[in-house]
């Protein structure tokens, strides 16, 4: 196995504050095209973290923040109009709470300082956007050195879905681990799941990957039992979209099943994740919101329709691991395990 000990790529730019408005590479057609969004105003912006152009936790965190601040740039009475820039951004997605987590902030923020000057308010608040932007990023890189010495040399590493720079400001939480691995020099390879119905595996996984020179193989889901028997996939890591006190995990949907598959076969299954992911008020995964997309998603591949007009669909896009099957939550503030609702609650303390 050859793995480059330095990456070939520069970090991909998932979505960047500019003067013409927010700009963001349209992840619903990578890999095929690297085509740039540019969101004008506060309603597009939500519309993009909608229709998934931007999607995973954290980057539709940033992208929120960002919303709020083109909203106030563009507002005469922020005071009339700030309730409704954030009630429209609040409801894009229900499952990844970084979203509303950076919603909160930046409505914080705005009480802070909403005696000010209108153009005093709007600077600060593009400021806070800007700095939730370049946080995510050093938060990356610290889960990355945090999750290192987790990662086996000479094996392959298995994920599922995309918790890379394209899900994040940049570097990735999940993908982030990886490349830390590789930028330390160990010996791994990557088996990226396709993650039906939505491709995130197969057309962004493997894309970033790839760019980067990390060796990747692709599979369909259901293979993944199949090569974590096989004795080859050293550790499992995957992302979050929201966490528990008690330790469940909500990600993309067949998460879960690879979480009791690793389990079965004796192999670590790893979530990498910002603190700012979890939510200490819920007691467990049964409290978190699961997102049901359109039914399109599932009865169609690649815009052919392949099931019969007229069946039934469910198209949940997250599901819930719970925390028997976590072996590790690695953050930005250091590695917790089982008892999670202790050791969350510690790393959630720690400045
Ligand atoms: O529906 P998506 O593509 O937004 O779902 C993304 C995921 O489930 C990711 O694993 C999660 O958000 C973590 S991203 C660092």
């Amino acid at each position: 196995m050859t793995t480059p000990a330095v990456l070939s790529q520069k970090t991909i730019e998932t979505i960047e504050w500019t003067s013409e408005g927010v700009v963001m590479i349209d992840q619903t057609r990578l890999p095929r095209e690297e085509v740039f969004v540019t969101c004008r105003n506060y309603v597009e912006v939500a519309d993009a973290i909608r229709t998934m152009i931007i999607r995973g936790a954290p980057a539709i965190g940033v992208a929120a923040a960002m919303g709020v601040a083109i909203g106030a740039l563009q507002s005469e009475n922020l005071e009339a109009d700030m309730p409704a820039i954030c009630e429209t951004l609040a409801k894009t997605r229900p499952t990844a709470v970084n979203l509303f987590w950076a919603i909160e902030r930046m409505k914080q923020v705005y009480a802070s300082i909403r005696t000010q000057s209108l153009s005093q308010v709007r600077e600060r608040l593009v400021a806070e956007a800007l700095d939730i932007r370049a946080e995510d990023i050093a938060i990356n890189e610290a889960i990355g050195r945090n999750g290192v010495d987790l990662i086996p040399d000479g094996k392959t590493v298995l994920t599922h879905c995309n918790a890379g720079a394209l899900a994040t400001a940049g570097f990735g939480t999940a993908l982030g681990v990886i490349r830390a691995a590789v930028q330390a020099g160990k010996q791994i390879d990557v088996f990226a799941d396709e993650t039906r119905p939505f491709l995130q595996g197969a057309r962004l996984t493997a894309w970033e990957l790839q760019r980067d020179g990390i060796k990747t193989t692709l599979i369909t889901d259901n293979m993944a039992g199949h090569f974590l028997k096989s004795g080859r996939i050293g550790c499992v890591v995957v992302g979050a979209d929201r966490i528990a006190a008690n330790g469940d995990v909500a990600n993309k949907v067949g998460t879960y099943g690879v979480a009791v598959l690793a389990k079965e076969n004796n192999i670590p299954f790893y979530v990498a994740a910002p603190i700012s992911t979890l939510v200490l008020t819920l007691s467990s995964g049964d409290q978190i919101p699961i997102e049901e997309r359109a039914a399109k998603e599932v009865t169609h591949v690649g815009g052919v329709h392949v099931a019969p007009e007229g069946i039934e669909v469910a198209n949940p896009a997250f599901d819930v691991t719970p925390n028997r099957y976590v072996s590790a939550i690695i953050t930005e503030r250091g590695v917790a395990r089982s008892p999670y609702n202790e050791s969350l609650r510690a790393l959630a303390a720690k400045s």
